[in-house]
């Protein structure tokens, strides 16, 4: 018998440690503080801990409902009518998912197979790409420009083909904090019809968005509804991350192959965590004005103080994300950029090469998030201040 000299599958091929988790190495080996990866250092609401707490002290620990407690499918459902005016039948169109991480994986496996093509926008989100690859599909990017990062309609219509089978859009976007216009959304509308294909909505920053014209779902554009799915979660939204609920909304007869892979992958997502995140759902309007408030004021400080230091940045109309132009600074690349960011100065950085599939097309941007405490971001801008000139 031939020895094997590894017992990895062909799939993992190239799958190695990622930059987020270079960076927060690196980050912490030279105390800086870590502005890279994109979770909040401050809890959701104390109410909506404390039923996440009951919950468990009254024993509500065992397997949920594969598809999702009821309780929760119904609060998504009621906070898709509040905030978009869509009815969703809980039991037919809603499953909770493990995160949003969760549901792209489930949605992805469900619908791709091998050859197929799913069109992602690059910078992209890093899950995306490996998470195609792992369904068998290819991944197909098309760039969103700086400096405002928006696609050029005539590349994104080349890049869809026969083989064309799903597009992805996050919108707001992580990490250029774009969102998606009704009229960008038309156009990819308008596409996705021609090709036939899916679009898959990445909705998880929908209540971090400063645009005045509001976050627009795809499902609401004419024609649209029966090809859309759309994914959303509460770590974003409600300061969670670590909880990991997620949902996908979808008509039936695109939920029922989803809920076929999340059966055998994951089958039911944390029971204690869901009748918390019913109740975060349904938290009333003023705590999602004060969310955006408080991000915006974190986004208007964080980029201050970077432009105060040379650094350029693209303000975002969403997300908790800033892109900044390191274009004064003279290195060779973001990753250098990045390392003596963090040992030199004390602050970590994403390089934007980590978001895209063709690197060569990342410029000299570098991503800071500021989803952080008040006191976290002073003692950035008081670092970055020896930048200035
Ligand atoms: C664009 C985007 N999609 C999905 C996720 C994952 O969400 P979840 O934590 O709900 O799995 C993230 C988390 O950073 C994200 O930025």
């Amino acid at each position: 018998m031939s020895k094997k000299t590894h017992f990895h599958a062909d799939r993992v091929e190239g799958m190695g440690m990622t930059i987020f988790s270079e960076i927060t190495q690196l980050a912490q080996e030279y105390n800086a503080i870590n502005l890279g990866q994109g979770f909040p250092d401050f809890d959701g609401p104390l109410e909506i801990k404390r039923i996440a707490m009951e919950s468990i002290a009254s024993g509500n620990n065992q397997y949920a409902p594969m598809i999702g407690a009821h309780t929760l499918r119904r609060a998504i459902a009621r906070h898709q009518s509040r905030f978009y005016f869509h009815e969703i039948d809980p039991d037919r169109e809603i499953t909770v998912t493990t995160g949003a991480t969760e549901a792209l994986l489930s949605t992805l496996l469900a619908f791709i197979n091998p050859g197929d093509e799913v069109i992602v926008f690059e910078p992209c989100y890093d899950s995306y790409v490996p998470v195609i690859r792992m369904a068998g599909g290819i991944p197909v990017p098309v760039t969103l420009h700086e400096p405002l990062f928006k696609f050029n309609h005539h590349e994104l219509r080349e890049a869809f083909s026969a083989k064309t089978k799903a597009i992805i859009i996050n919108t707001p976007h992580n990490p250029t904090g774009t969102m998606f216009s009704q009229l960008e959304l038309g156009f990819i509308a308008d596409v996705c019809q021609e090709f036939d294909a899916l679009a898959i909505m990445d909705e998880v920053y929908e209540h971090i968005g400063f645009d005045p014209a509001g976050h627009i779902q795809m499902r609401s554009l004419p024609d649209m509804k029966h090809r859309t799915i759309t994914i959303s979660s509460l770590g974003k939204s409600f300061s969670f991350t670590g909880w990991k609920i997620g949902w996908v909304i979808a008509p039936e007869e695109l939920q029922i192959p989803i809920r076929n892979i999340h059966q055998y992958t994951v089958f039911s997502t944390a029971t204690p965590f869901q009748g918390a995140a019913a109740a975060a759902l349904d938290l009333p309007d003023s705590y999602f004005q004060q969310l955006v408030n408080m991000y915006q004021d974190k986004r208007d400080f964080l980029a201050h103080a970077l432009s105060s230091a040379g650094l350029y940045p693209i303000i975002p109309q969403g997300a908790y994300f800033i892109m900044a132009d390191t274009s004064e600074y003279p290195f060779p690349n973001m990753k250098s950029f990045t390392n003596w960011l963090i040992k030199e100065i004390g602050i970590a950085c994403i390089p934007s090469t980590g978001f895209y599939l063709r690197p060569e097309r990342a410029g000299n941007y570098v991503r800071f998030c500021f989803c952080k405490s008040n006191q976290v971001l002073e003692t950035a801008a008081e670092r970055l201040h020896k930048l200035q000139t």
